[in-house]
This record gives structure tokens, sequence and C-alpha cells, in this order.
């Protein structure tokens, strides 16, 4: 059976770190960092995910700031609201949150905000400083998972790494910072010619492509680690049995509930075949927090080059 790499308890180590070193500027009488998290509309699951980063904010000490437009606000009147935040000097880091209603261009935003308080890492001038290898502010979910991966004696030089996903938040960068580790990495997406093959060459593979339980056990290379950043909800009864053909516990809570969380990889088929993986929930889901948080203190300390 594969190693399940705990992305929670590794969340927590880096929560634990950030916590100390935001107690240790209130006792030299520095302000707490704080994070202003941008919100547009009323979606419901990036409700959620907001609300994660705000309790985890607490948990930390950092203090967060909640800004609520409505979803008809203009872009002209987010550009403001980003501009204020921006000029504001007790705010650290700015987060919007993504996706953001269709009448609005999430690029024009994002780009407004300025580079040192980018704590998402999505501006140009942090993605072209992480594709120079230049320290800055880098995307959460793929900096906290190269800081796991290093954390269990993960291998990477010379290894062969596929990268499933092309996004901007999770596919690229994890593939430039893969290459700084020295893997040989391939970027795989859904025009790939046989998917499965090219998975199967993966020492390390990385599935970022919201697609439920869609590696199966025969892509992986026997001994991979499997880092899988999906959370898809699966309520297809009939999907799901054959999904979780391999996995009774989801089976279980699908029955049960009517609907469960899973990943891009089929976990129980993963199980068989890998070294390591990570599950969902409790895999990658929080290191993506506790990335974010640690980029807000980052930020706060100005250790980032502002460009
Ligand atoms: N929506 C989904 N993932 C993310 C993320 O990492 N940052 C932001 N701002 N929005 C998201």
């Amino acid at each position: 059976m594969a190693q399940i790499l705990d992305g929670k308890a590794y969340a927590d180590r880096m929560l634990d770190e950030v916590k100390a070193a935001v107690a240790a500027r209130k006792n030299s009488g520095l302000r707490a960092p704080c994070l202003a998290v941008v919100l547009v509309g009323d979606d419901p699951a990036s409700q959620v995910y907001v609300k994660g980063k705000i309790a985890a904010c607490a948990k930390t000490g950092i203090e967060s700031i909640e800004h609520r437009p409505a979803a008809d606000v203009t872009q002209s009147e987010l550009n403001l609201l980003i501009e204020g935040l921006n000029a504001d000097p007790d705010v650290d880091g700015i987060l919007v949150q993504l996706p953001l209603p269709k009448h609005l261009d999430s690029k024009a935003a994002l780009h407004r905000i300025n580079p040192a308080k980018d704590v998402d890492g999505f501006h140009p001038l942090n993605q072209g400083r992480l594709f120079e290898g230049l320290p800055g502010l880098r995307p959460c979910t793929p900096s906290a998972c190269m800081r796991m991966l290093k954390f269990h004696g993960v291998e990477m030089a010379g290894k062969r790494a596929v990268v499933l996903g092309r996004s901007e938040i999770v596919g690229k960068p994890m593939a430039l910072m893969l290459l700084e580790e020295n893997a040989t990495v391939t970027i795989a997406h859904s025009r790939t010619a046989d998917l499965p093959a090219v998975c199967r060459e993966a020492d390390i593979l990385v599935a970022a492509v919201g697609r439920p339980g869609l590696v199966e056990g025969s892509w992986i290379k026997p001994g991979a680690v499997v880092v899988d950043v999906g959370i898809n909800r699966v309520t297809d009864l009939a999907f799901g049995e054959r999904i979780f053909a391999a996995d009774p516990v989801k089976l279980a809570k699908l029955r049960e509930k009517g609907h469960v969380l899973c990943g891009d990889v089929r976990f129980g088929e993963a199980m068989q075949v890998a070294g390591a993986v990570t599950p969902v929930p409790g895999g990658v889901g929080p290191l993506t927090i506790a990335g974010l948080l640690r980029n807000t203190l980052k930020a706060c300390e100005a250790l980032v080059c502002p460009g």
C-alpha cells in the first residue's frame, strides 16, 4: 500500500511557523500582518473557500478584512477598491477570490494588485520572477506542495515529473517549480495524445485538471509519488460506482449523503500502485491556505522584492 501524504499535518506545521513569527512580531511591538480578501458576489464554493482562509488567518494571529462587492459591481468600481487596498499601509496582502462574475475581466483586476501585496502570486511581475528563478510571492498551491514534497524527502532531481493541467494557478507554476528542482517536466493536458501512457512515465505525477477520478490506477507508474490537486464534488451514484470501485469508504459516503468530495485521481486504485498519494480532502487543500498565510507574512515582512 502507498504512503498517504498527509497535507493537513504538514499545513498545520506551516501554520504553527506562521503563528510563531506573527507572535514574535507582536512581542517586539510590530503590528500583525493583514490580509484583505475581495469576494465578488455570492458563489457558494468561493464563500466556503474564503471562510476557510479567514478562519486560518484568525488561528495564526493574522488580521483579515473582507470586502464583499455585489455580483453586479463594475470593473472600474472593483479597480477602485483594489487601488484603495494598494494604497492602504495597513494592508499587506490582497486576494481577489476567483472566479469573478463573467462580466468582469479577472486578468485586468489581478494586474491592478500591487505586486508586493500579491499574495496569490498571480501578477505578471511575480510570475516573471518565478520564470526567472528569482525569489518572490509564488502561487500558494504549488509552492506549498513543493514544500511538503521536500519535507517528505521526495527526490526530484533527474526524475520524470508529469503535471496534468496547464492552469496559471497550479499547472504552469508547478511545472516551473519542479523544473527548478531539476526534474524532467512534462505538462500534459486535455489535448495530449495517449494521456495514460504519458502519466505512466511519471515518477512524480501532479493531477490538477478538476476531473473527478480521471487518473486510474493503470495510469500510475508503480512507486510513483502522486499529488492530487483536484477537489471535486460527486453526486451521481452510477458515476461514483465506477470511479470508487476500489474505494469503499468514498462509495459508502456517496450512498449515505448523496455527495462526496474526491480528487482527480482514483484514490483507492492509486493506493495499490503508487509509492505515496495525497488524499482528498486533507491533502493539497489545507496546503493552499497555509501557503497563502505564509505569503501574507512574507509580504508584511517585505521579504519579497516589490519589483
Ligand atoms: N480560486 C480557486 N483557487 C484560487 C486561488 O488560489 N486564489 C484565488 N484568489 N482564487 C482562487
